[in-house]
């Protein structure tokens, strides 16, 4: 049996859209305005992918990214996770697209769904295979495309999200570093409150579920919130615990970046001040599984997260999900 080791975040990446789409675009399309989005919401803007776009466009070029900055070669990698509600196709997963593109021929390929949770779910398992020593580099992509299931009339939920993805690159390191605990929950009896009810097994595709708009997210935002705020409370401060850390050690918490008001109660509730708060839903919106590792790149290359420093990540979304994973970077 080999021997247990910890998995540390050796390389990060993250793609978006080039194409920007502000509060004021918005409002030309629907009944809206910037300063009850920016009020509400926390956002400004968020990028949209192009018609030719997918979730594979911007997993693959996040991948290749933080394998560049781990100075990985994509034959070296030998599983990749692609975490993600917006997969390119049902099937195969867009895991395999993305280690086709990267030519990563040793690779395993999966993709895990866990609403906007997948991330830390899949970080949650990609570390398991090294832990246990039988891998020693692990791809994981948080990626979506919510841009591609959201309607486009229905002003409460347009708003919110973007498009975008993040990367990581899991190895084993030495100790401090590394995953140090991790929080996985779930709750199926909200599955309801957030979901795209048509396009599965349940009820699939049909001239009738498209001229019903069913291929579309339908969300119950005012009990999302009340459930964010208390979910992700109670996992990050369990994440502490079982790490046996400090709220006073964290250098940088990072929330889903789905709203800055749920932030800003949950940093509340934490005791955590401003400073230590990782906030840029303002310039992307809700990239649902991206919004993490986009966020952990840009905590690591604006140096507010340095070699040594305690991250605390921790997300919630749809089935209902939730998590929250320690790490010492
Ligand atoms: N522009 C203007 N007015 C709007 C808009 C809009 N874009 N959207 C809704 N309104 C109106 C509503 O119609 C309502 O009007 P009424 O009072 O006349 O009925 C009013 O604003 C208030 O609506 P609420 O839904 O109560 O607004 P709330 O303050 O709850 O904000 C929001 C709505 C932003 C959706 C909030 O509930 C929220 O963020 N919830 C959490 C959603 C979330 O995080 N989802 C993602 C989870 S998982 C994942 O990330 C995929």
């Amino acid at each position: 049996m080999p021997e247990t080791r910890t998995a540390g975040v050796t390389g990060l990446g993250m793609s978006v859209p080039s194409r920007v789409l502000t509060n004021h675009d918005l409002e030309q399309m629907v009944e809206t305005n910037d300063a009850w989005i920016r009020e509400r919401t926390g956002i400004r803007e968020r990028r949209i992918a192009a018609s030719g776009e997918s979730t594979s466009s911007f997993a693959f070029e996040a991948s290749l990214r933080a394998l560049n900055a781990a100075g990985l070669e994509p034959a070296e990698v030998e599983l990749i996770i692609v975490a993600t509600a917006t997969p390119d196709m049902l099937f195969p997963a867009t895991a395999c697209l993305v280690q086709h593109q990267l030519g990563a021929k040793r690779a395993a390929a999966f993709d895990l769904e866990a609403g906007c949770s997948s991330f830390i779910y899949a970080m949650a398992v990609g570390a398991q295979f090294i832990s246990t020593g039988c891998l020693r580099n692990v791809l994981v992509v948080g990626a979506d495309t919510l841009s591609k299931i959201t309607d486009w009339r229905d002003r409460s939920t347009c708003v919110l999200f973007g498009d975008g993805a993040g990367a990581v690159v899991l190895q084993p390191v030495e100790p401090p570093r590394g995953v140090l605990s991790v929080v996985l929950r779930a709750d199926g009896s909200g599955a309801d409150l957030l979901k795209m009810p048509a396009g599965g097994s349940r009820l699939p595709t049909s001239e009738e579920t498209a001229r019903s708009g069913l291929h579309h997210l339908v969300m119950n935002g005012r009990e999302i919130f009340k459930f964010a705020v208390r979910a992700m409370g109670e996992a990050a401060a369990e994440a502490l615990r079982s790490g046996g850390l400090k709220q006073e050690e964290v250098d940088c918490f990072i929330p889903h970046q789905a709203n800055v008001r749920i932030i800003d109660a949950l940093a509340k509730r934490l005791c955590l001040p401003p400073e230590k708060v990782l906030i840029n839903v303002d310039r992307y919106g809700n990239t649902s599984s991206a919004s993490i590792p986009i966020a952990l790149y840009e905590a690591v290359s604006t140096g507010r997260i340095k070699s040594g420093s305690l991250a605390l990540l921790v997300a919630f979304g749809a089935g209902l999900t939730w998590g929250a994973l320690a790490l010492r970077y």
